[in-house]
Order: C-alpha cells, then sequence, then structure tokens
C-alpha cells in the first residue's frame, strides 16, 4: 500500500504504557516533518490520560478500543505498543485497514502469532516494522561497520553479556508483573531482552540455526531471571548471557584476523550502564574507535526510538524493508524459546521450528506438550507453566 497525501505519516498510538509515554511519543514528537501522533488508544484510563497529555490530543482524538483508532481514516500508521501477548490482534487489524505497523519488540509471544502478522501484512501489502531498537545504537553501528569492512576477518565467536538487567515492572495502572507471568510475557529476561538475541545474530551475520540453553528462575517465578544461550550459524556460534541482577555486561567479536570489545561504566550491562570503550586488537595492535561518550539511559533509548521511527517512515515512503522486518523479528523470537525449549529438553534445538510444533503454535507454555523429562531442571523450578 503506497501513502497519497504528502505530508507527515499520521501514527496511531496502540497502548500508552511505559514504553509509548516515555520514549514513542517524544520519538514522534521529534520528527515533525516525518510522522504526526494523530491518536492513541489503550483501555486503561489513566493510561490513555497520560498518553493524551504527552502527545497534545485533544480528548476526541484517543479511544478506549483500539479498534476505534484503526477504523479511523485519518491514520496510516498503527504503532503498537501493548504486552506482546495483544500484538497480534491489533496488528492484523491495522493490516487488514490497510494500516503500516510498527510493533513494539517481541513481535509476540508465541510464533504463530508472528508469522499470522507477517501473513496479514503481506496479503495487505503494507510494512511490519519491529522496533529493534539497538541496532540504532552509536557503538552498535560502529561494531557493524567494522566487520562490513572486513578488519575482523571472519567473524568466528560473538559474546553479547547483559547479566546485570534491571528487572522493572509495567506501568501501574494495567498490570505491573506481566512480564512475570509467560502466558502474557512469552518468557523472563531472555524475552524481554531479546535485544541480546538479534544484536548477537546480526553481528554474526547469520541468523541461529541451532541453540542451546540453560535457564534458571527465583523461587516462585514462573519464568526465568537467569538465560545463557548458545547460537550456532553456520559454522559461527555466539553466546548470549542474560540476567536480572548485577552481573557482568559487554560485547566480543572475534573474527579470524582480530577481535572488538565494547566496555560499559563499571562493567555493567547495557542499556542502564552507558557505553565507555570500543577496542580493536588486530596484530597491528590495539586501538580505541572514536565516539561519541555514551549516553545514560533515557537520552540513549530516545534517541534509539526516535531512529527507529525515523527509520520506519522512511521505509515506508521509500517502499524499502524497515531495519527490523516482521519475518526476521520471528526468527529472533523463535531463537529466544528455542533457548528455553533446549533448557527444558537438555538438547539442542533447531530453528525455524516446525509450523505444527507447540513451541511455534503457543511460544513457551507449548513446552507442556513436549516430553520435558521429570528431572529437567526447568520443570523442577517450576517455570514456563511445566509442574
Ligand atoms: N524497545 C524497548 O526498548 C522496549 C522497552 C520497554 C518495553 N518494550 C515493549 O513494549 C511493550 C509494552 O511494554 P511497557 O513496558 O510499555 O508495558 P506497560 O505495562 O507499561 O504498558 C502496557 C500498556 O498496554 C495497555 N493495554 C493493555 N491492553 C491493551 C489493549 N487491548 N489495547 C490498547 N492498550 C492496551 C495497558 O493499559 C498499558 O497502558 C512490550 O511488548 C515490551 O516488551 C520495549
Amino acid at each position: 500500500m503506497s501513502i497519497v497525501h504528502s505530508g507527515p505519516l499520521r501514527v496511531g498510538i496502540v497502548g500508552c504504557g511505559n514504553i509509548a509515554v516515555n520514549f514513542h511519543v517524544p520519538a514522534c514528537l521529534a520528527l515533525p516533518e516525518a510522522v504526526e501522533i494523530v491518536g492513541l488508544a489503550d483501555p486503561t484510563p489513566e493510561r490513555l490520560e497520560a498518553g493524551r497529555v504527552a502527545a497534545g490530543l485533544s480528548r476526541e482524538r484517543v479511544h478506549a478500543d483500539a479498534a476505534a483508532l484503526i477504523a479511523r481514516e485519518d491514520v496510516d500508521v498503527v504503532d503498537v505498543c501493548t504486552p506482546q501477548h495483544l500484538h497480534r490482534d491489533i496488528a492484523i487489524a491495522a493490516a487488514g485497514a490497510g494500516k503500516h505497523v510498527l510493533c513494539e519488540k517481541p513481535i509476540a509471544a508465541a510464533p504463530a502469532d508472528a508469522a499470522a502478522m507477517v501473513a496479514a501484512a503481506d496479503e495487505a501489502g503494507t510494512v511490519l516494522a519491529v522496533v529493534h531498537n539497538y541496532l540504532f545504537f552509536p557503538y552498535v553501528a560502529a561494531l557493524r561497520e567494522l566487520i562490513a569492512a572486513g578488519e575482523l576477518g571472519e567473524v568466528r565467536t560473538v559474546r553479547v553479556d547483559m547479566l546485570g538487567v534491571v528487572d522493572s515492572p509495567g506501568a501501574a495502572g494495567y498490570r505491573p508483573q506481566w512480564r512475570k507471568d509467560p502466558t502474557a510475557s512469552g518468557g523472563g529476561v531472555l524475552m524481554d531482552m531479546l535485544h541480546a538475541v538479534y544484536l548477537a545474530e546480526h553481528l554474526l551475520g547469520l541468523p541461529a540455526g541451532r541453540v542451546s540453553g540453560f535457564v534458571d528462575g527465583a523461587a516462585g517465578d514462573a519464568v526465568e531471571s537467569l538465560a545463557l544461550a548458545r547460537l550456532e550459524a553456520d559454522g559461527r556460534a555466539a553466546s548470549v548471557n542474560v540476567a536480572w541482577g548485577m552481573g557482568e555486561g559487554g560485547i566480543t567479536v572475534s573474527g579470524t584476523k582480530g577481535r572488538a570489545v565494547v566496555r560499559y561504566r563499571g562493567d555493567g550491562t547495557p542499556p542502564w550502564a552507558p557505553f565507555e570503550q570500543l577496542t580493536v586488537t588486530t596484530a597491528a595492535g590495539t586501538r580505541t574507535v572514536a565516539l561519541p561518550a555514551g549516553a545514560e539511559l533515557g537520552p540513549l533509548i530516545a534517541d534509539a526510538l526516535r531512529d527507529t521511527v525515523a527509520d520506519v517512515a522512511a521505509a515506508i515512503r521509500a517502499n524499502r524493508p524497515p531495519a527490523a522486518t516482521g519475518a526476521q523479528a520471528l526468527h529472533t523470537l523463535e531463537a529466544t524459546i528455542a533457548t528455553y525449549a533446549s533448557a527444558a529438553l537438555g538438547r539442542t534445538v533447531a530453528v525455524p521450528f516446525d509450523p505444527g510444533s507447540p513451541l511455534h503454535r503457543r511460544g513457551v507454555v507449548g513446552l507442556d506438550e513436549l516430553d520435558v523429562p521429570l528431572d529437567s531442571p526447568v520443570r523442577r523450578r517450576g517455570l514456563f507453566g511445566l509442574s
């Protein structure tokens, strides 16, 4: 579908929680030539009001029901900012109404939902873009440039450590603990920080084909608070280590000719700890890549969200793919769920999943249809609804 009018793309935001009000609304307001917020929807009255005030809209332009927003003729793009188990119906309705979609990550909680979203956009001829905003961090762009320039040779291994993730609740007026409910979130800290998974795949230069994992959770929690994943891709491998806690953060890319190492303040985890240094070591020695000082969390995410929205608007106008397509996001989702499945089943798990697999149909909660051993640590912990 092409946009016929020449002004900014008219955006309707669905879900006025933390990410929408703190980052999507300011991102759109920072790009007046590219986009204009024309409406919002949220069934939680205090969140709808918070969004309305932040976006500076009159009461008649905001809705309790997303369907009313999606039906409006003056909306070109629907920006989906609800928790992930609710993305599918909104994105499919939007595509059915001929709207382009920008969807928060993870694209969905279950791969089949994500696949249905991709199919709906394909059928409608609309764009389905997903917010993989860490791709826009300046040091990530610099890393990808130096890999593409060949300075590291052929990439062999990637390590992405985010072991000091802050466990942030959702907006108070809705369900602050939805991230701890696997039927809503689709998983714990790794699902929330699947940023680490797509970063690893982008730095490897290939999507993962086989995944193995270890996960553990705090007593009484139904989702993991610690996840270690190994992603294999055609002779290359990444390890992705993520936890709610106080562990180390950092990225290392090793190739046949050199290595690149990213460090954050106090060896902390991004985006809470600002970027500190990117070094490249080859046979010629070690150099520090010249980059601007690392921003604190607020401005870092604000800039990355602004760049994400700008990219999607440009992609729609130019009829080119956005930085993260629905199909790419579906793959990242499956690699994340494969980590859980591997940890539960005690073996390496291949991605993409068979479409008939319960993991594809239902995501991590589909583990209850598989032969998870009685002594599986995931079952013993009572994670993901297993008992
Ligand atoms: N890209 C990032 O860096 C980033 C950061 C945080 C959150 N997120 C993602 O953004 C999404 C939302 O996260 P959050 O932290 O803002 O959650 P939140 O709990 O703060 O907000 C969720 C909002 O969705 C609203 N909602 C619920 N059902 C709805 C419906 N049917 N229609 C419209 N609105 C509805 C709730 O009322 C609430 O206002 C999640 O998918 C999350 O993973 C991404």
